[in-house]
C-alpha cells in the first residue's frame, strides 16, 4: 500500500508517523513535506495547493490513497479532482468543504438546522454593517470575513472605533482579498473553548478524544492570535455529560445537515465549541484535522488509522469499533522569533537527533527544512513538542523538559499550555 500525504507542518507529521504503526505498513511519500517528514516518507516539491500537480504526482507515483490534510486544497476540490481520474482520496469535496471555507454557508446551516450558535447576521456592504454595530451599540462585537484567511479573519472589536478599522480593512483594504469582502457580524460570547475533531462517512460521525488549543501568543492568553501555541487532550472541561449533549445537538445534527443539502461530509469534522452558560455552542467548522490538535489526538488513537481512512471512504464508519488511549497528551509549540509577526527562518535547531526527534518525546516538524544534515527553522512554527502519560500534568512536564535541550536563534514558547 502507498499513500500520498498532502501537506507540510506538524498535524502531517503526526498523521504520517500514525499511519506508520499501521499493521498495513504502508509505503508513505509526502507533498511537499518538510525537514522532519523526510525522515519518514519520501518527499516532493510540489505545494499543496497545485491539484494538477498533485493529481499528476498520484498517478505517476502509483499511489492506492492520497489524505489531503490542508483547508486550501480542499477548499479548492483537490479531492474532486483526485476522484475524477479515479485516485482514492480521503477528505471532503469543494463542496462539503464549504463549511469551513464559507462562514456564512457554515452560520446559514446552523440556523436552518437548528444547532446552536452564536446569533449573527450577514453583510456585504461596509456602511450596512456599520449601521448595525451601531444600532446594536454592544461591546465585544466579533466580526468574521467568509473566506479562508490564514486562521486571522476574526476580529473583536471592543469599540466602535475598532469595529470601523476592522470593517475597513476586511472590504474596503481587502487585507483578506475576496475573502472579505462578505462579513458575519457575531453575538459574542463566553465560556471554556473544546476543539472535536470528528471522522465522518457522510452517515455516521465518530468523534475523536477531545482537545484544547491555545490560540494567543503569549502566557496568560494574551497577544494575538496564532494557528495554535500548544494543545492537551483531554479537554478538562469537555465530561462525558456534555459529550452527549455535543453528539445529540451538535455532532449528528450537522453531519444530517450536510447530507440534506446534498453535500454529504466524509473526512475529518472538527467541531470548535465554545461551552457557554446556556449550553455548548460552535464557534467554528472545519473540513479538516486541526493543528496543532492532532498532534495530541493521533497519539491516543488505538486502532487502525488505515483501517478508519478506508471505513470513511467506503462509507462503513458504523461498522468500526474506534478505540483510544485512557492517558493523555500534550503538546508545546516551538516558534519563529515574532511569529506570529514577521519572522527569520534558516536558524540552526539545536538538540535534535539524526532523524529529527529527542528521545521520551515525539518531535512533530511544522516549520523546518534539511541543509547538509541539518535542521533549520523554515517558517513561524518551527516544531511540535508532544508527550503522553496517564494525565495532562505529567504529560506537559515531560514535554516542557525536553524543550530545555531544543534551541534556535529567536525561539519562544508559551510557558504555560494546559495552566490557564
Ligand atoms: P476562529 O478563527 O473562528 O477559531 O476564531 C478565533 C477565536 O475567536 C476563537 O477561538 C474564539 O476564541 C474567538 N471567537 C470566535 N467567535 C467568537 C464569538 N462569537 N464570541 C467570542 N469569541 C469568539
Ligand atoms: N488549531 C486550530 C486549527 O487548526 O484551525
Amino acid at each position: 500500500m502507498k499513500i500520498l500525504m498532502v501537506g507540510g507542518g506538524g498535524r502531517e507529521h503526526a498523521l504520517i508517523k500514525k499511519l506508520k504503526e499501521s499493521r498495513y505498513a504502508p509505503e508513505i511519500i509526502c507533498a511537499p513535506g518538510n525537514g522532519g517528514i523526510a525522515c519518514d516518507a519520501r518527499c516532493f516539491d510540489v505545494s499543496a495547493e497545485d491539484i494538477s500537480g498533485m493529481v499528476k504526482l498520484a498517478k505517476r507515483e502509483n499511489v492506492d490513497l492520497v489524505f489531503v490534510a490542508p483547508d486550501n486544497p480542499l477548499a479548492d476540490g483537490m479531492v474532486d479532482e483526485l476522484e475524477a481520474e479515479s485516485v482514492r482520496a480521503f477528505g471532503p469535496t469543494k463542496a462539503a468543504a464549504q463549511i469551513e471555507a464559507s462562514k456564512v454557508f457554515a452560520k446559514n446551516l446552523m440556523k436552518k438546522y437548528g444547532i446552536p450558535t452564536a446569533e449573527y447576521e450577514v453583510f456585504d456592504n461596509p456602511q450596512a454593517a456599520l449601521e448595525y454595530i451601531k444600532s446594536k451599540n454592544e461591546f465585544p462585537t466579533v466580526i468574521k470575513a467568509d473566506g479562508l484567511a490564514f486562521g486571522k479573519g476574526v476580529i473583536i472589536a471592543q469599540s466602535m472605533s475598532e469595529a470601523e478599522t476592522a470593517i475597513s480593512s476586511l472590504m474596503e483594504d481587502k487585507i483578506f482579498g475576496e475573502s472579505g469582502s462578505r462579513i458575519v457580524i457575531e453575538q459574542y460570547i463566553t465560556g471554556p473553548e473544546v476543539s472535536v475533531l470528528a471522522f465522518c462517512d457522510g452517515k455516521t460521525v465518530k468523534p475523536m478524544v477531545s482537545s484544547m488549543d491555545f490560540k494567543r501568543v503569549f502566557d496568560g492568553n494574551i497577544g494575538p492570535n496564532t494557528g495554535g501555541m500548544g494543545t492537551i487532550s483531554p479537554n478538562p472541561y469537555y465530561t462525558n455529560e456534555i459529550a452527549e449533549i455535543c453528539m445529540e445537538k451538535i455532532f449528528v445534527p450537522t453531519v444530517k445537515a450536510m447530507a440534506a443539502e446534498g453535500r454529504p461530509f466524509k473526512g475529518c469534522l472538527y467541531f470548535g465549541l465554545m461551552l457557554t452558560n446556556d449550553g455548548p455552542k460552535v464557534i467554528e467548522y472545519n473540513s479538516r484535522f486541526g493543528d496543532p490538535e492532532t498532534q495530541v489526538v493521533m497519539p491516543r488513537l488505538k486502532t487502525d488509522l488505515v483501517d478508519i481512512i478506508n471505513a470513511v471512504i467506503d462509507e462503513k464508519l458504523d461498522e468500526i469499533d474506534i478505540k483510544w488511549d485512557n492517558g493523555a497528551a500534550a503538546c508545546v509549540v516551538l516558534a519563529s522569533g515574532g511569529y506570529p509577526g514577521k519572522f527569520e527562518k534558516g536558524m540552526i535547531i539545536k538538540g535534535l537527533d539524526k532523524s529529527g526527534g529527542a528521545e521520551g518525546v515525539t518531535v512533530y516538524h511544522a516549520g523546518t527544512k534539511l541543509s547538509d544534515g541539518r535542521f533549520l527553522t523554515s517558517s513561524g512554527r518551527v516544531l511540535g513538542i508532544t508527550a503522553t502519560a496517564p494525565t495532562v500534568e505529567e504529560a506537559l512536564e515531560i514535554a516542557y523538559d525536553h524543550i530545555g535541550k531544543i534551541s534556535f536563534n529567536g525561539m519562544h514558547f508559551r510557558t504555560d499550555i494546559g495552566k490557564c
